[in-house]
């Protein structure tokens, strides 16, 4: 996506509210606790806010920064970048609610993955894996509306392991709860 498209549509983005997808996700994040944890495309914070209770430093990102001003779960350490590129830290637990839906095109950086909905979401998981700790998992949500497999080879081409951990079937779609950790981990 050129850079001039990009700005523009962040400049329409919007705080995306909890969903279904949030949710499923904050179930996963029960009994998980730890030094760092680190929340890509935190959007309005609500997963954020329940990893602050069980880990000593929470950062989320967010490539929207109307979303952080937003916020309607705010949380201290947020940062506006795509994925961590400005972190230079690792993190025992990282999450995202990935933008996951086949797209020809980004009009919506909440939703929209792009090609195949691989397009957006390679590009954080590449650079989210380099801040994963040797013991640390990281959790993303995916869904059958995208090319989900195909996002799992590519987790394994950068040598990790990876696993599709829980499933839940909605109306339209079905979730999809992948576990990405070290290949000796
Ligand atoms: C599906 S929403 C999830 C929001 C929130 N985590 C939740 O679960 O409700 C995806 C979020 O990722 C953000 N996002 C999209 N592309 C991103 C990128 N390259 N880097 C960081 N955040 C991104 C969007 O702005 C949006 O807030």
């Amino acid at each position: 996506m050129k850079s001039s498209n990009l700005q523009k549509t962040l400049k329409k983005s919007e705080q995306y509210l909890p969903a279904e997808d949030t949710f499923f996700l904050a179930d996963h994040l029960e009994g998980l606790s730890g030094d760092s944890a680190l929340d890509i495309g935190c959007g309005s914070g609500y997963l954020t806010d329940i990893l602050k209770s069980t880990f000593r430093l929470v950062v989320g990102t967010d490539i929207s920064f109307n979303t952080l001003v937003e916020q309607n779960f705010k949380t201290q350490n947020v940062i506006c970048c795509n994925s961590a590129d400005a972190l230079n830290l690792d993190f025992d637990v990282i999450i995202c609610n990935l933008p996951y839906l086949a797209t020809d095109e980004i009009i919506d950086v909440a939703t929209d993955g792009g090609k195949d909905g691989l397009e957006i979401p390679q590009k954080i998981i590449s650079s989210a894996l380099p801040h994963l700790s040797k013991q640390g998992k990281f959790l993303f949500v995916t869904s059958s509306l995208s090319d989900y497999m195909g996002l799992i080879d590519f987790v394994h081409s950068k040598n990790f392991k990876a696993k599709i951990i829980d499933r839940k079937k909605l109306f339209y779609e079905e979730l999809i709860i992948v576990e990405v950790k070290h290949l000796l981990s």
